[in-house]
């Protein structure tokens, strides 16, 4: 089949979350399974390797004339396009920035740009005609192209091989604004109402993620829990109506990870500075050395005994940093060392340099996103703490897992589909979980994993190396979208 992934970011190229990496492995995982794969992504800078395709394409957007310049680098099988046009050039690393009008100008050219893809851009083997092609949108960023597709084609007897799906990987941000909105976005009159939502306190207003899953032939979401969360009234967020009447057509997929970046036999940032690789065979040794080595360059005491605890994510309240913040007390009143790397809100950032200076022999926090250290914490860390609020899938838990260290998470989304509790009587489960978002569940599920770290070894070892043998690789949720794209494929 040939597929177009389209998505506002992509991995290594562009990244602030999970979607990147998904945008950057999906894709590689699809072509490996037999099937022509572009990505398609906006150019936010001069990356290294891309070949200019020299086409260069006008679009209207909103009455102005707007350039898109494509460029191309094909990568393990895989497509890769970017488009160029100075609205993303100009954004620096806050990719989504800008006033709502900017914001949406960006979103209407790059969809509009992204679908003329398979006619502007020579890649070998994409064929069209054929019954053959499905476009698979992610987030309320590109959530108006299955709406274009059908608008701008579809209507026309145009493109009538083509499909679209539409990934939700998080239900938070959703294009709304005021019903003027609907100006910028360039449909007819009578595409008005797929767009016009209600509130309960707000009301009405335009909200564009809306528009796409009316509009899409599949959604997937990106987990069993999410997929139900959503169609709550807490989940959905103002959407759980429109998921509700579209339950016929979604689908729960947890993604996979990348196993060539994620892997501890392999992982490149584990060559150096006393770190070491390791694997089920020498977790043993591998693990502890990587502990001491974490420990040293980050100048907490050296001691391989004391559970070192990591929180990797951005710094706001979605992640329960507040929960940690909450928990510090009980924390530090135990032998524990506590790492957390992330940026974010400025206030917790504050707030963690102010941790770590009242606790410089327990507390470390890094402020910054830096992947080497985030690999470096994966792999050097007893216990992974991820007390999010909401999480469609989340990917630290699984990176973790596949490094033997053991999450702590509240039962939501995807958290709670990958991380099936520890069970003492059968010796079964994954790590801890608590089922509300306070602190003192939170406390307490850290209390009974720092206990059994302490005083059932062997219980602990079954933990890392069960973690360890999952098959978290994306083959698995390939086939699952391979799946959905057929579904799509068949539907009029
Ligand atoms: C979003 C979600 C996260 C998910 C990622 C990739 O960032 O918040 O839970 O893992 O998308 O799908």
């Amino acid at each position: 089949m040939n597929v177009i992934l389209v998505a506002a970011e992509c991995a290594p190229w562009s990244k602030t979350g999970g979607l990147g990496d998904v945008a950057g492995a999906l894709p590689k995982a699809l072509a490996k399974r037999g099937h022509r794969v572009m990505v398609v992504a906006p150019c936010y800078r001069s990356y290294a390797g891309l070949k200019d395709t020299g086409v260069r394409k006008w679009y209207k957007v909103n009455g102005q004339d707007m350039e898109a310049h494509y460029f191309q680098a094909y990568i393990d099988g895989v497509d890769f396009v970017f488009i160029e046009n100075h609205m993303f050039r100009n954004l620096g690393s806050n990719i989504y920035g800008g006033n709502r009008t900017d914001i949406l100008r960006r979103m209407v050219l790059f969809c509009k740009a992204a679908i003329e893809v398979p006619w502007h851009v020579p890649c070998g083997g994409l064929c069209y005609g054929d019954g053959n092609l499905v476009f698979i949108a992610n987030d309320w960023h590109t959530a108006l192209l299955p709406v274009y597709l059908k608008a701008y084609y579809h209507e026309h007897g145009l493109m009538q091989y083509a499909r679209s799906v539409l990934v939700i990987h998080n239900a938070a941000h959703q294009g709304r604004g005021p019903m003027d909105d609907y100006s910028y976005v360039d449909l007819p009159p009578h595409y008005l109402d797929l767009f016009r939502m209600y509130d309960p306190l707000g009301g009405e207003h335009f909200n564009i993620f809306a528009a796409g899953i009316k509009t899409a032939y599949q959604i997937v979401t990106v987990s069993h829990g999410y997929a139900w969360e959503l169609k709550t009234t807490e989940g959905g967020r103002g959407l759980h109506g429109v998921i509700q009447e579209n339950d016929w057509k979604l689908k729960g997929i947890v993604n996979g990870i990348d196993k060539k970046e994620w892997n501890p036999k392999s992982d490149i940032h584990l060559t150096s500075d006393g770190y070491t690789n390791y694997s089920l065979e020498t977790l043993n040794t591998g693990k502890p050395q990587c502990k001491a080595a974490l420990q040293r360059e980050l100048g907490l005491p050296v001691r391989a005994e004391v559970p070192l605890i990591g929180f990797i994510g951005r710094l706001d309240n979605q992640k329960g940093v507040d929960l940690i913040c909450e928990a510090v007390p009980w924390m530090m009143g135990q032998d524990v060392q506590l790492v957390m790397l992330g940026t974010g809100q400025p206030e917790l950032e504050r707030m963690l340099r102010e941790l770590e200076n009242q606790h410089r022999e327990k507390v470390r926090g890094w402020v910054g996103f830096s992947v080497k250290m985030a690999h470096r914490i994966t792999a050097g860390a007893d216990v992974l703490l991820m007390p999010s609020k909401f999480e469609p899938c989340g990917l630290n838990q699984l990176y973790a897992m596949c490094y033997g260290t053991v999450p702590v998470v509240h039962a939501v989304g995807g958290l709670k589909d990958t991380v099936q509790p520890f069970d003492p009587y059968n010796e079964s489960g994954l790590g801890w979980t608590f089922h509300r978002a306070d602190s003192g569940q939170l406390v307490h599920a850290l209390g009974n994993c720092l206990l059994t770290y302490r005083e059932y070894k062997s219980s602990w070892e079954g933990i890392q190396r069960r973690g360890m043998m999952q098959d978290l690789s994306w083959d698995n949720a390939a086939h699952q979208y391979e799946e959905v794209l057929v579904a799509a494929k068949y539907q009029w």
